[in-house]
């Protein structure tokens, strides 16, 4: 029923102040858990989905982002030279192929909402992944392949979401829902931040959505909502009751890593589940504890 996803849009345009001083001169999409930077992290999710095109949405003082992406002459050249062929070859193999990263800045930070707007034209009509590098998910089936596979199913836009304790409501997008079966919700109601006492569930939206083209038009006339910002969640209430909306309870562990202790968590629950660290951490945790 739905139609293949093919374009991942990653906006990562924000400032980052939540992790000052780390992100003065560096994006925070490129600080690592255990040795790769998150945003390598989100676009092999969306390669695992089957996506081929990855637009990141950027800012000033972004290019090393780019950078990462792209073909590094002095270091693949050197690698040959030395014989370190097997480092070489790790870095072909998660290269992608060339025309499959745009990028398009975003001139002023004013929202999510407004970044996802910005690859309007990179996107034009049909349904499109996003993803929020920030939230890295452990999980045994890729979190953005298990969103596909609903699309397949109910077509229209599709997030993922998972229970948050009610007092927490108030820091994430939050469903109302008609149906739910435990595993898949049908949306009818979203929204922004709710004080717990008025939020309608405790289902919050992590960053990872299919969407469709139509929350471009949305955007346009979305105005600023919570904190001044232009919020993808103000756009996405207007697609409700025209077009299928579902939450999927993904499986997995979601680690917040725009936030400190997220980004610490995350650094060992990834160590954790790697078989060539894991040992050793589990002796240092130990040992610290
Ligand atoms: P955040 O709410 O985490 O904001 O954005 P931020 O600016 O990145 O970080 P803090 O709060 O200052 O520490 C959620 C996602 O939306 C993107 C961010 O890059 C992040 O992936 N974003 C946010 C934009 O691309 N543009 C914006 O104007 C705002």
């Amino acid at each position: 029923m739905g139609h293949k996803i093919r374009k991942a849009v990653f906006p990562v345009a924000g400032l980052g102040t939540r992790f000052l001083p780390a992100t003065k001169a560096m994006p925070k999409e490129m600080l690592t858990v255990v040795d790769k930077p998150v945003i390598q992290y989100a676009l092999e999710e969306a390669r695992a989905a089957g996506i081929e095109d990855f637009i990141f949405v950027t800012g000033r003082n972004k290019t090393a982002l780019e950078d990462h992406f792209d073909y590094s002459y002095e270091l693949q050249r050197t690698l040959e030279e030395r014989g370190k062929l097997e480092a070489l070859e790790a870095i072909k193999r998660w290269l992608p192929k060339p025309g499959q990263v745009a990028s398009i800045r975003q001139q002023l930070p004013l929202g999510l909402g407004h970044a996802v707007l910005c690859a309007k034209n990179l996107i034009g009509n049909e349904p499109f992944a996003v993803i929020l590098p920030d939230d890295l998910v452990l999980s045994k089936t890729p979190c953005m392949q298990q969103l596909v596979e609903v699309h397949e199913e109910t077509g229209g836009n599709v997030v993922a979401v998972e229970d948050v304790p009610r007092e927490d409501t108030k820091k994430y997008g939050i469903l109302d829902v008609s149906s739910d079966d435990g595993r898949l919700a049908t949306v009818k109601g979203l929204v922004e931040k709710p004080a717990p006492a008025e939020a309608p569930s405790t289902l919050s939206i992590i960053g990872r959505y299919i969407l469709t083209p139509s929350i471009f038009g949305h955007l346009e006339t979305t105005g600023k909502g919570a904190g001044g910002e232009i919020q993808l969640t103000d756009g996405m209430v207007k697609l409700l009751g025209h077009e299928p909306f579902h939450g999927l309870r993904f499986e997995g562990a979601r680690y917040d890593c725009g936030d400190k202790i997220g980004f610490l968590e995350a650094n060992i629950a990834f160590g954790l589940a790697r078989s060539d660290v894991a040992s050793e951490l589990r002796r240092i945790i130990a040992a610290l504890a």
